[in-house]
């Protein structure tokens, strides 16, 4: 699904983040030609990345952790070989600078002289972000987006003081932690790096970063800056929440990784098949709906039953805590009224369940 990104037309709403994903100018000519709608490089800093052995792990399904750093590639490298290589081959780049004012300095109007798409500055520290950022929109008119971080003290009023700086558009969030696991063998943690500890990013993160998009979105009102949502995207249902919860663009990294650019283009379709199947053409509009049902009324629900849908596996009488489900001889399933809290689990584990 076409659609405008930085005042240029573009594959599809998905970026795909920075990451290992986007190590070079070939993995990212490879998820541009996927259908990604802009490539986020590597993140760039003066000074080469050196990753400790097992930095990546997976951490459950869909989801990683990882101590990876910035890009092991050296500034120079970005600036001199894979920026122009990428964008001759019409990747949408947008390059990922990071961490200090000096790091920006050193760059930022040579990527905007080589044609990229927009620039994202990230920085683990907040109180580098601002600096940056003034240094950069003092060098470029290239748009500029800034990469927030979910453990800022206070995410809205940072958006805000960025957006008043002359950010022209927000990413949320980056991965979230520092997280650990334990090898239950070795007892030793499943990350190298001298701490063991590491960024958490994936399926996993999926509620948390809704909720930051749909904050960003609540607390920004009226203030019309593009949001990429980034964390937790690994399907079409996801992509669809995140856009819901106010994101203007889909971000992906962990499931890039894990599945290839291929992931990109299944994604692209399922959206597109999503979108068009409840009727809308774009994803402009669906974007921001959760905020039309915020806040929200207190309703008593009539919980349903349907009877020829339902197995009668038990799941909804054994997760009951309340003890207010039973399943009856003839296999209809009860409700004791005087138990029931209305708490809504059992309709939310089973499709033979729903509220009136
Ligand atoms: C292995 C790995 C390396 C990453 N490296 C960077 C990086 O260099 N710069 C950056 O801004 N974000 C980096 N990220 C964070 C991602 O861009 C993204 O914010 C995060 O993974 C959440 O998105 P996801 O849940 O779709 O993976 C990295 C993530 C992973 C998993």
């Amino acid at each position: 699904m076409r659609c405008r990104m930085f005042g240029r037309e573009v594959a599809s709403p998905i970026v795909v983040g920075s990451g290992p994903a986007s190590f070079d100018a070939d993995a990212m000519i490879a998820l541009a030609k996927a259908g990604a709608g802009a490539v986020v490089t590597k993140t760039i800093n003066l000074e080469a990345a050196q990753n400790p052995t097992r930095h990546m792990v997976q951490a459950g399904a869909g989801t990683l952790i990882n101590c990876e750093k910035w890009s092991d590639f050296p500034m120079g490298r970005w600036l001199d070989t894979e920026l122009p290589k990428a964008v001759d081959a019409g990747v949408p780049v947008i390059a990922s600078v990071g961490h200090t004012k000096q790091d920006a300095a050193a760059c930022v109007e040579r990527i905007e002289d080589l044609g990229c798409l927009a620039i994202e500055l990230v920085s683990y520290d907040e109180s580098t972000v601002l600096p940056m950022l003034e240094e950069t929109r003092r060098r470029v008119s290239l748009p500029i987006i800034v990469k927030l971080s979910p453990n800022s003290p206070d995410l809205v009023a940072h958006a805000r003081r960025c957006v008043d700086a002359g950010a022209d558009a927000l990413t949320a969030c980056d991965s979230m932690g520092p997280a650990l696991l334990v090898d239950i063998e070795t007892g030793a943690p499943v990350l190298g790096g001298s701490d063991g500890r590491g960024w958490l990013s994936g399926a996993q993160i999926l509620p948390f970063t809704l909720e930051k998009v749909c904050s960003l979105r609540q607390g920004l009102a009226g203030i019309d800056v593009p949001i990429i949502g980034l964390g937790g995207v690994t399907t079409c249902q996801a992509a669809i929440q995140m856009a819901m919860a106010g994101a203007t663009y889909i971000g992906v990294c962990s499931a890039a990784i894990l599945k290839g650019p291929a992931f990109v283009t299944k994604l692209n379709l399922d959206v597109d098949a999503w979108l068009s199947s409840h009727g809308h053409e774009s994803l402009d509009e669906i974007c921001g709906e959760v905020l039309r049902h915020l806040p929200q009324k207190e309703a008593s629900y009539h919980m349903t039953w349907d009877e020829k849908t339902c197995t009668r596996c038990g799941r909804c009488v054994r997760s009951c805590p309340y003890g207010a489900r039973s399943i009856d001889e003839e296999g209809v399933m009860r409700v004791d009224a005087a138990r029931c809290r209305s708490c809504g689990l059992c309709v939310s584990l089973c499709r033979s369940l729903g509220l009136a």
